[in-house]
């Protein structure tokens, strides 16, 4: 089992390097942002308290989000291990992760942090274009689709995220940096953290991943 924690502020580029990580380990992808998202769309009573929290730019309360993820976490298509988007986000989700996985036999092994400036990641937000069917995710000016609205890889339409706005991008930097910055030294502590230039092109940040990837987990992981 390999488990891999990505993380950085939103959008520091979390959901755009993820994919290629989890194809390099061949294991899955866990987004807590998607599964709260598809939670909110399909209106369970998940969804209905999460988006009060998500509109607002707030975080989920841990007890809520901890519970989710680790169910996720535990599922068969996870067993070989997961690369973990967006979870865990504060020194709580960190620690209730740490005692899950302990209680396996396993621990995480890798935390790569994209690290970004928070002015950066404003402007980069405003950008932001995601495909209504897979969630794959665009930008206006670093990495627009090749026809305008439209997703390269399935075809269907492009759609800015309702917490894309600008007042809810800076109350989220303003909620969730400082709860992250623990995280990350969290990690450092534990010595499994590797630190990565963010503000460089998506290629380029794509191509130091798999480097500290293959540096800690080996070339054929
Ligand atoms: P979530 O969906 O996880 O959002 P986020 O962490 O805010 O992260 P984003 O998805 O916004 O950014 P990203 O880092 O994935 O960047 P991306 O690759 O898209 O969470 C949404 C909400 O759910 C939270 O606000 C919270 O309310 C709740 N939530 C989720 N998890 C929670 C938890 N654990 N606890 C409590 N609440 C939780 O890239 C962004 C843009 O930049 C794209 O347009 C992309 O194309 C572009 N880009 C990417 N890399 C580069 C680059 N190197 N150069 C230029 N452009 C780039």
């Amino acid at each position: 089992m390999t488990v891999v924690v990505l993380l950085g502020a939103p959008g520091a580029g979390k959901g755009t390097q993820a994919p290629r990580i989890a194809a390099h380990l061949g294991v899955p992808v866990l987004a807590s942002g998607d599964l709260l998202r598809a939670a909110v769309a399909a209106g369970t009573s998940l969804g209905r308290e999460a988006d009060r929290y998500m509109s607002r730019g707030q975080l989920v309360p841990d007890d809520t989000i901890v519970r989710v993820f680790l169910e996720r976490l535990g599922r068969p298509d996870a067993s070989a291990g997961a690369v973990l988007d967006g979870f865990p986000r504060t020194r709580v989700q960190a620690e209730a992760l740490d005692v899950a996985l302990a209680g396996l036999g396993r621990r995480v092994d890798l935390a790569i942090y994209i690290d970004v400036p928070i002015e950066d990641l404003v402007r980069r937000m405003a950008g932001r274009r995601i495909c209504a069917a897979n969630g794959h995710v665009y930008n206006l000016v670093s990495n627009p689709p090749r026809v305008a609205d439209t997703c390269d890889l399935d075809g269907s339409e492009l759609a800015q995220r309702a917490d894309d706005e600008e007042a809810t991008v800076r109350a989220r930097m303003a909620e969730q940096v400082p709860p992250l910055l623990e995280v990350v030294e969290h990690y450092r502590r534990s010595g499994v953290l590797r630190t990565i230039d963010g503000r460089r092109p998506i290629a380029d940040v794509g191509r130091d991943t798999i480097e500290v990837l293959e540096a800690e987990t080996g070339p054929d992981a």
